[in-house]
């Protein structure tokens, strides 16, 4: 297995002409969990490899050897989650977790049952390889032996419980902080106890709340498995997490488990769209980027949060670009341009954009430090800390921050 891993990747690094059949299985409704995937998969169908994609979401235009399997199903689930979701930003650990591996199931039972993807199951091609995101979504590892195929599960953040325990990976709890517990390295001996009592917990959960809904889903949609969804798990060749040591604490892996983190970043900036490379060139004191990430929305901002945003850019010598979602911004000022999509990693590597406002997402922070922008990082309280997904990435981002890197970024609260 580690033999043909190291095939495939030397097919790369030599540039062999070998073209192989991938299967990319990407079913998070959520865009920073899609662009990992997509610019892995992508990368692979730019090289010449046959590119298929199960995902929520569908490319804008072709790309060469690139084809998605739409699941449509997902984005429902995932509203009623977020509903959910945030009615239960009072809950206590039980309720979060239980809620948090519910939408695992809820995620996977809708992306297997979507009359697309059961077609496509049907179609018994072959594959020479599946790629599958792991979150909240072990039984879609079965994919791998469905198509008779070796298994690389993907992470859209660092070594958790959910990559850890397929490659026996360790995370000694004396200097490994579990990622939401909000501690450092450098643990007190209380820290160091409650580390241990959260990584319990959330392990009791995991085996006995969520592990038997994906054993359930995977007997119902994999019929025909020759192993159990255990011996499955265990068998995954290679583990890519988007996490790296620049960004992170002090780790132990084993040799499967592989740092990708900045995969989505462009190593060659590509061409602006024209209103905004006018917009950053004619800035003659820089420009100032905001953007709340993908997952949050800035126009549901608190209206006394907003208007002193307005009033602080109109202030400004500088020009801002800012993410907002709606066509009109009452009270724009006229050196603010928003748009509710921006090209957020090519911006950051023009060398006119001086600043970086943002949420504190893993993506956002990772090609901010790549570009060497420097960043305020915004928490948002009666807004941020609501979202859920947001505001567990927002906060483990902030802390795992290494203690050097922290002192260059500052943060303050909006609101
Ligand atoms: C999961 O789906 C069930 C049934 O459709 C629903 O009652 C529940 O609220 C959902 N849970 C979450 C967390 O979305
Ligand atoms: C493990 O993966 C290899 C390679 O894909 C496969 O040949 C083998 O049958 C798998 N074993 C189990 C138990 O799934």
């Amino acid at each position: 297995m580690k033999y043909f891993s190291i095939f495939i990747i030397s097919c790369f690094l030599t540039n062999l002409s070998c073209a192989y059949k991938i299967l990319g299985v990407f079913p998070v409704g959520a865009k920073s969990h899609y662009i990992i995937g997509q610019s892995l998969m992508k990368g692979l169908a730019e090289k010449g490899h046959e590119v298929t994609v199960i995902s929520p979401y569908k490319e804008s235009s072709p790309i060469a050897n690139y084809r998605t399997v739409q699941v449509v199903d997902v984005f429902e689930s995932i509203e009623a989650v977020n509903a959910k979701l945030l009615e239960m930003k009072d809950y206590g650990v039980v309720d979060g977790l239980t809620g948090f591996y519910d939408f695992g199931a809820n995620l996977t039972r809708s992306t297997l049952s979507d009359k697309r993807v059961q077609d496509f199951m049907k179609t018994k091609q072959h594959f020479d390889l599946v790629i599958c995101e792991v979150f909240l979504t072990d039984a879609m590892l079965g994919f791998g032996q469905l198509f008779n195929a070796p298994v690389v599960a993907v992470s859209s953040f660092s070594a958790s419980i959910f990559t850890n325990d397929l490659v026996g990976n360790p995370s000694p709890l004396s200097y490994v902080p579990h990622p939401f517990s909000g501690f450092s390295t450098e643990m007190s001996l209380g820290q160091r106890i409650a580390n241990i009592l959260l990584t319990s917990v959330e392990r009791g959960f995991y085996y006995n709340y969520f592990y038997p809904k994906q054993d359930t889903l995977f007997k119902e949609h994999f019929r025909e498995s020759r192993s159990s969804l255990d011996e499955i798990r265990k068998n995954v060749s290679l583990i890519l997490l988007n996490t790296h040591f620049s960004l992170a604490f002090p780790r132990p892996y084993v040799p499967n488990m592989i740092e990708i983190g900045g995969i989505q970043v462009n190593k060659k900036p590509k061409d602006l769209p024209k209103n905004i490379k006018d917009f950053i060139e004619s800035a003659d004191h820089g420009v100032i980027y905001f953007s709340l990430g993908s997952n949050m929305k800035s126009k549901s901002l608190p209206d006394e949060t907003r208007a002193a945003l307005i009033e602080t850019f109109k202030n400004l010598k500088q020009k801002v670009l800012w993410k907002w979602e709606d066509p009109n911004l009452p009270g724009k000022p006229d050196n603010v341009l928003i748009s509710d999509w921006f090209p957020q990693d090519d911006i950051l590597a023009h060398p006119n954009v001086k600043l970086f406002i943002t949420h504190g997402g893993l993506l956002s922070t990772t090609e901010s430090i790549y570009h060497g922008k420097p960043l305020i990082g915004s928490t948002i309280d009666s807004f941020g800390n609501r979202h859920f997904l947001g505001g567990i990435c927002n906060q483990a981002q902030r802390r795992r921050t290494p203690k050097e890197f922290r002192s260059r970024v500052e943060f303050y609260k909006v609101s």
